[in-house]
């Protein structure tokens, strides 16, 4: 009998259950009326009487190690959600409220897939910069504004840290570290120092291009941005440059897109002229090329910047830029989309 017990033990011990049924089948084989554990006990009688206690107290720890193993086995069915009804049924629908991606991270996915489809890598850079990066090697003046602490929120003087202004500083280290061809675009978050209303906010989101090459033009600068347009805001759109300045451009320019929300005929809008400026952009400056050791005989290239909010409202028909920035699943819940 001792064996017997011993072997019934040694059974309890390794003994798994995958279904809560097989829990149960457990249960029946040593508990119930005609289990293994009242077989022993109805043997108890004929056991020697010189053996009895060791017998008796061998019989009860079995069945405590059942029950036991019944009790921590259950516990564990229990906490698994999955199992607490039996098993898992996959049929069940979800109830779980689906999560939608943010406005602007739509948005920006799907520039960076236009500009993949054309080649262009995505690169990044940190949001803290040095002056070098920033501006000095993008041909700002010394005494330009943009570096003013109006504009910019400085972390540490001289040498000068701060949080960078532009993703343009993303293009001197692409092009510090790579040499021609370069096409690539940069997305990321901006800092300045500006109050914060419908239509500014001292964080927002930017995506920066850059293509520099043997023989780029303006007119490979146009066709590229034309495209880019009409991919974004449908076959529709026109698109126009107006003359502009940026230290780093030369010529520079800014991009206007017809408004896709008159159609060009006017709204508020776009102001009742028919045009929305989505973007900066030009030829680079070859000082700047020079700064990041590439030889501005050899190559040239074309920039560009424009505001991830900025085309996001366009896109949407959203009126107030700080709608981007409370988080109210009211609003995030109406772009479910597969970006
Ligand atoms: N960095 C500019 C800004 O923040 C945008 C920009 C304009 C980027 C022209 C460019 C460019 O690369 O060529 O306003």
């Amino acid at each position: 009998m001792k064996t017997r017990i011993e072997e019934y033990l040694k059974e309890v011990e390794n003994f798994k259950a995958e279904k809560i049924e097989h829990l149960e089948d457990f249960r029946i084989k040593f508990l119930s009326k005609k289990g293994l554990v009242p077989a022993l006990f109805a043997d108890f009688k004929n056991v020697d009487p010189s053996e009895r206690k060791e017998m008796g107290q061998l019989i009860n720890e079995l069945k405590n190690s059942v029950q036991n193993k019944i009790a921590s086995l259950k516990e564990n069915f229990d906490s698994s959600s999955d199992n607490k009804k039996g098993s898992m049924d996959l049929s069940l629908p979800v109830n779980a409220p689906m999560g939608s991606r943010h406005p602007l991270s739509i948005v920006r996915n799907e520039i960076i897939e236009i500009f993949s489809r054309i080649g262009f890598t995505v690169s990044e850079g940190p949001e803290i910069e040095d002056d070098f990066h920033n501006f000095t090697a993008l041909n700002f003046p010394a005494d330009h504004p943009a570096r003013d602490m109006q504009d910019t929120f400085f972390i540490e003087k001289d040498p000068d840290i701060a949080l960078r202004t532009h993703t343009s500083s993303v293009q001197v280290r692409v092009m510090e570290n790579t040499q021609p061809p370069i096409r690539t675009i940069s997305p990321g978050r901006v800092f300045r120092n500006e109050a914060i209303s419908a239509r500014a906010h001292c964080i927002f989101h930017q995506v920066e291009g850059l293509y520099v090459d043997t023989d780029v033009s303006f007119a490979d600068l146009k066709q590229t941005l034309f495209y880019f347009a009409m991919e974004l805001f449908g076959e529709e759109t026109k698109t126009r440059f107006r003359p502009s300045y940026f230290p780093f451009t030369e010529p520079s320019a800014e991009m206007d897109v017809s408004c896709n929300i008159c159609g060009g005929k006017g709204c508020n809008v776009c102001k009742y002229t028919g045009w929305v400026e989505i973007l900066g952009c030009g030829m680079v400056d070859p000082n700047v090329l020079e700064s990041c050791k590439i030889d501005s005989k050899k190559y040239t290239g074309f920039a560009f910047g424009m505001g991830v909010e900025r085309i996001t409202m366009l896109k949407y028909q959203i009126n107030d830029l700080r709608l981007f920035f409370e988080n109210d699943l009211k609003f995030l819940e109406q772009f479910k989309s597969s970006y």
